[in-house]
């Protein structure tokens, strides 16, 4: 008989995420342990804990979430933990990261645009492209075949996106711009058939006069749900609406599709005990919404 379902949260913030544990739960998840301000050094421990228990056969039902607001620590969490385990013993549990929810909303945002346009063919520009999400976005989206332009106020720190990407594909086409500029702004959109924006929350990075101006635009995505919106004139709730011949969607018309996919990849890592999901692998999951 299969063993209960137990979700380890580790979550690099002082409270846990309580989103993540309901989310588990409504995935499947029979039981959340949850630990709040995880270190690195922490790590082996807890994952010890997780895999010494239960025999191999019965490992699929532990599994290990990774969350907390900061990406960059749900990363080394993420690498820590993968460290410590021992898959030529089968001592391995599977794992998935989605801190500050980054991988399910940026899959969310690439699956959105693909509904619409073929993404080998696409000519993206990702507007707030250093983020955390708009660098799983522009990774998803390189992944994907399509040209992609990094925007940032400063286009060294695109730069660095673009060359953090190039390191882990061959042949990604990417292109770094600064976007601090009406005019940066308008050459950056030159020629672009998709947007999305993930600027910081409160923050407008397309204003209507500059998307207005960019007559190859076929969609437009914001991923930012806290007014102002990134993308003006775009609803929070839009969902495949479209606007002078562009189709548009909102944060929260995003959101739907993010929950499903969170929750498939929660209940995906009861599956066996081997899933490592990162942006790639959440992305894929996302194909089936
Ligand atoms: N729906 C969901 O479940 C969900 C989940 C996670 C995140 N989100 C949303 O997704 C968006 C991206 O998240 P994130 O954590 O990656 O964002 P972030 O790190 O806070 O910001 C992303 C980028 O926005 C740019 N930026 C910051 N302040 C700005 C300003 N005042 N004006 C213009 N640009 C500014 C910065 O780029 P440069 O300095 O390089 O220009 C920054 O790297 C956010 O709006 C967030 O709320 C939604």
């Amino acid at each position: 008989m299969d063993k209960r379902k137990i979700l380890i949260q580790l979550d690099s913030d002082p409270q846990a995420s309580v989103f993540d544990r309901v989310v588990a739960i409504d995935a499947g998840a029979d039981e959340i342990f949850s630990y709040a301000g995880v270190k690195s050094e922490q790590v082996q421990g807890l994952i010890h804990g997780a895999i010494f228990t239960r025999g191999p056969k019965h490992l699929k039902s532990t599994a290990i979430f990774i969350g907390g607001s900061d990406v960059g620590a749900g990363e080394k969490l993420m690498a820590e933990a993968l460290k410590h385990m021992i898959p030529k013993f089968g001592l391995r549990v599977s794992i998935m990261l989605d801190a500050n929810g980054a991988n399910t909303t940026a899959a969310a945002g690439v699956r959105a645009a693909a509904r619409h346009i073929n993404l080998s063919e696409a000519k993206a520009l990702v507007l707030g492209g250093t983020g955390p999400v708009g660098q799983r976005v522009a990774r998803l989206l390189a992944r994907a075949g399509a040209h992609v332009r990094v925007g940032s106020r400063q286009a060294s720190r695109a730069q660095a996106v673009c060359q953090e990407i190039a390191g882990r594909m061959a042949g990604a086409s990417l292109q770094a711009v600064g976007t601090a500029s009406s005019e940066e702004l308008a050459a950056a959109l030159e020629g672009r058939t998709l947007v999305i924006t993930a600027g910081a929350a409160g923050a407008v990075l397309l204003p209507t006069n500059a998307r207005a101006a960019c007559s190859s635009l076929q969609v437009a995505i914001d991923l930012n749900a806290v007014p102002p919106l990134g993308i003006e004139d775009v609803g929070v709730m839009d969902s495949a609406v479209v606007q002078a011949g562009v189709t548009c969607y909102g944060a929260i018309g995003v959101g739907d599709t993010k929950m499903k996919v969170h929750k498939a990849a929660v209940a995906l890592l009861f599956e066996s005990n081997d899933k490592v999901l990162d942006a790639e692998e959440i992305y894929q999951l996302a194909q089936q919404f």
